[in-house]
């Protein structure tokens, strides 16, 4: 036998307290270790069944289309985007931090022409800034990020959908970093189309993009005068896989969808409202332990997002370097800032199995010992 020149893999078990992925919950992680079935066999047919009415639950919608797709956050950015969009179509994007301008290349890649509601990083919407926007010009399409994981703002929806829908338009939502650790109500707030990744709040490994559309959008879906532009994305056929007719188009990954049925089986254990205080109530003494050590959170407290947290790097400190020794001393993950708020500040996310009271006391106290 050759000699294995490989070691056996070895990773650390971190405290991911970053921007994603959060610690996975020890019960994600042995669903994910059950043995594999066929992906049309009746028991994964049954559990594909089950993740449908368990991300209903979370998403807070009645709408019929509500599926993992196969592939992580982005992918199901894509896919609410593409499915939607067609050559020539206006879309009407707020951009008030880095996936706002995802957002705005993926729109374009698929021929939309792209328009943009700006607010400074940090700050949030109001339904008025689409109003002034949707009287200029309608769009068929508006989309925004409700927990804008690179500032750490919490997008307010109330009125923003009323607004959409009065000039026509259909509503896209990025829950990528609120669904299960704050409220995401598809239907109240009248969202058409919404998606989230599964390594956030939902504390399941990265893999999955829940998605959830609305009946409104779907006959818009099914109204398109072109093919849809991604054939992989396409939920005039995926919708098909996953709906009555089961009838084969990619292969779902397994595994991460026994991983979603458990992180989901979680969040309806704990309860919807119990998970969101548990977030807001471990976000709030992350808060006052940073304000404490005189860090200044980056957002103010009326928009700042529990499940991630900005704060601003004081002067002379070496980000990265506090980051490192995080990692190799605390055994914990932080993350830097992203596009304008990079080398600024640090992002501190507490999101599902991570959002704990003993990680939020180790990481303050941690951040006390290094910063001196
Ligand atoms: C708000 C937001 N949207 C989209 C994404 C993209 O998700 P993924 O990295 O899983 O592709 C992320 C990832 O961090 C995100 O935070």
């Amino acid at each position: 036998m050759m000699e294995q020149p490989y070691a056996d893999l070895d990773t650390s078990a971190r405290i991911l307290l970053g921007p994603g992925p959060s610690t996975v919950h020890p019960r994600v992680l042995r669903a994910m270790a059950h043995p594999l079935v066929g992906h049309l066999d009746p028991q994964f047919i049954a559990l594909m069944n089950e993740v449908q009415e368990l991300l209903r639950t979370v998403f807070q919608t009645e709408n019929a289309l509500t599926i993992p797709v196969s592939g992580t956050g982005s992918a199901s950015m894509e896919a609410s985007l593409c499915n939607f969009v067609e050559p020539g179509d206006p879309v009407l994007i707020g951009v008030n931090g880095y996936f706002g301008e995802r957002l705005c290349d993926m729109a374009g890649r698929y021929g939309a022409e792209v328009r943009r509601v700006e607010r400074d990083w940090g700050e949030v919407f109001s339904p008025e800034d689409f109003e002034t926007a949707l009287v200029q010009k309608p769009a068929k399409l508006v989309a925004l990020v409700h927990a804008e994981t690179s500032t750490g703002a919490l997008q307010p929806m109330a009125g923003i959908a009323e607004v959409v829908h009065r000039h026509g338009g259909l509503l896209v939502m990025d829950c990528v970093t609120s669904l299960g650790g704050v409220e995401v109500a598809v239907d109240a707030w009248g969202v058409d189309v919404a998606y989230s990744g599964t390594q956030k709040c939902l504390s399941c490994p990265p893999g999955l993009g829940p998605l959830t559309v609305s009946p409104r959008a779907r006959e818009v879906l099914h109204g398109r005068g072109t093919k849809v532009a991604n054939w992989y994305l396409d939920l005039t056929m995926v919708e098909k896989y996953w709906g009555g007719e089961r009838t084969y188009h990619h292969t779902a990954p397994i595994s991460m969808n026994y991983a979603l049925r458990e992180a989901l089986r979680l969040v309806v254990e704990e309860g919807l409202e119990a998970r969101f205080q548990r977030h807001r109530a471990n976000a709030e003494m992350l808060w006052a332990g940073l304000e404490e050590m005189g860090l200044e959170p980056c957002v103010g407290l009326e928009h700042r997002l529990p499940s991630l947290t900005t704060v601003w790097v004081p002067e002379g400190v070496n980000e990265a370097a506090i980051r490192q020794q995080l990692l190799s001393e605390y055994n914990v993950e932080i993350a830097g800032g992203l596009g304008a708020y990079k080398g600024r500040a640090w992002r501190i996310g507490l999101m599902g199995y991570s959002s704990r009271r003993e990680n939020v006391l180790l990481l303050l106290s941690a951040l006390k010992a290094l910063l001196g």
